[in-house]
């Protein structure tokens, strides 16, 4: 029987979708990333020290014969995409007669990144984007005037369309944010330089999709950002400008949601956040410090240091629920190796006031944790991959995630690389 799986952060991004992601390629025929952009950064380590980031190409393309998908809801910036392609041509890696992107795809243009740069600038409420041009492409789909890229195959109606779209966001980089307009006739030449490639690699995803189904193929979602930087049930307004959650992965797609038959949430022993809004366990201490640097918690696309905090179940049990998530995959439980005591949060408190789901994020910035406490351990779990030979406190600090969350844990990552890794339940097999 085909599956259908998804692969989705379950807290604030960055928990090592893309090693499992390419760790699970080996199952499937083909990989598809549904939302966001390249503000995403994955990184893949096949072996020691032959690393990889990628942020818009999916996961599983350094696997040979695998087709990879960039669905309707990714926001496509054509110098990104090239560049990533030109990186991986490069290191030798054949994509392009088996990499699919839709004609529905808005694009990632020029005046995107300006309005993104301009606003970080100037407004109050700074979001610490990442400065791909993320949210204003987004803006635009959701306000009917992005170009597509199929708009890129009709060169008259593109060079209006332009003209209109480029004149509107320029009179709000000069007049409004007093900074420089984007070149009209530059976007333009470079949008056209790229059309006979995307053209060879326009293809219709949900009917790929459907053969796929119909042929009994496996296929994998790869989600990008994580649940609470999702712009409906994130900490808004600290979030990214799309679904990240697993309904994303239908929409973004065009998979049928009764097709999807298994959703991994990934979720780091720990918690991570990039950019700024609020992180309950946030830890500005020692502990804080050791976790970014055992963890190098380091962001793959803009290199700033991750916020580090200790493991929030408030915030992971909401998570499993919005996602409908079958099993947990966590990551990184070498990073909590050697540390005397862990804490899981289970609560938050405000005001006297106790919290075990997620308050509105003004609440939420006020909020203290309230934590169990588990005995840590001393021994190295560094590229285990047998779940035997886990430290007996490491067991107990799983098996409580299990029993809080009244979820399963079907795997367990050691490292960065692909091999360490302790697989309990293969959703493909
Ligand atoms: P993604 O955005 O969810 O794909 O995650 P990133 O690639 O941005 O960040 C995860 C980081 O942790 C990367 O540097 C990975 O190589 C690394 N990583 C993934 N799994 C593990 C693990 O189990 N242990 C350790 N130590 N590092 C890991
Ligand atoms: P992956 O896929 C972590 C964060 C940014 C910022 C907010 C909005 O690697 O997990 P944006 O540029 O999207 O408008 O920024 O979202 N952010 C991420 N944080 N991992 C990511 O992706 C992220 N993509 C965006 O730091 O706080
Ligand atoms: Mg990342």
């Amino acid at each position: 029987m085909a599956k259908n799986i998804v692969i989705i952060g379950s807290q604030w991004g960055d928990e090592g979708k893309g090693k499992i992601v390419d760790l699970l390629t080996h199952h499937v025929d083909a990989v598809v990333r549904f939302q966001g952009g390249h503000n995403a950064g994955h990184t893949l380590v096949t072996k020691a020290n032959q690393k990889i980031v990628l942020h818009l190409i999916p996961s599983g393309i350094l696997h040979e014969h695998v087709l990879c998908m960039i669905g309707n809801g990714v926001v496509l910036s054509p110098v990104a995409f090239m560049k990533e392609a030109e990186m991986l041509k490069q290191q030798g890696i054949m994509l392009y007669n088996r990499l699919k992107i839709s004609p529905m795809s808005p694009l990632i243009l020029p005046h995107h990144i300006a309005l993104d740069h301009a606003r970080e600038k100037t407004q109050g409420r700074q979001i610490g984007t990442t400065g791909c041009g993320i949210g204003p492409a987004y803006e635009d789909k959701i306000a009917r005037r992005a170009l597509r890229v199929s708009d890129l195959l009709n060169e008259e109606n593109f060079t209006t369309n332009l003209a209109e779209i480029i004149d509107y966001h320029n009179f709000i980089l000069e007049k409004y944010y007093q900074t420089q307009p984007v070149d009209y006739k530059q976007t333009l030449d470079q949008a056209f330089s790229f059309k006979e490639k995307f053209k060879s690699l326009i293809a219709d995803i949900p009917a790929l999709l459907t053969q796929l189904r119909l042929k009994g193929k496996n296929v994998l979602f790869e989600g990008a950002q994580g649940t609470f930087l999702d712009i409906d049930h994130g900490t808004y307004p600290f979030v990214t400008s799309s679904n990240t959650t697993a309904g994303a992965a239908a929409t973004g797609s065009g998979i049928g949601p009764r097709n999807l038959d298994h959703i991994i949430g990934i979720t780091k022993a720990y918690t991570t956040r990039v950019g700024n809004g609020p992180f309950p366990t946030e830890l500005n201490d020692d502990i804080g410090e050791h976790l970014a640097k055992v963890g190098y918690e380091f962001g793959s696309t803009t290199n700033r240091p991750r916020r580090c905090g200790w493991l929030d179940l408030v915030a992971l049990k909401r998570s499993i629920i919005i996602n409908s998530i079958s099993s947990l995959c966590v990551t990184k439980l070498d990073v909590l190796d050697g540390i005397e005591k862990l804490y899981i949060c289970t609560a938050y408190r405000y005001n006297n006031q106790y919290y075990e789901v997620p308050p509105d994020t003004e609440i939420l910035a006020h909020c203290d944790p309230v934590y169990i406490e588990l005995p840590g351990w001393s021994e190295s779990t560094v590229g285990l991959t047998d779940y035997t030979q886990l430290p007996k406190n490491a067991h107990n600090y799983l098996n409580k995630i299990e029993e809080l969350t009244e979820t399963p844990i079907g795997i367990i990552s050691t490292g960065p690389e692909r091999e360490q890794t302790i697989i309990l339940n293969n959703p493909f097999e």
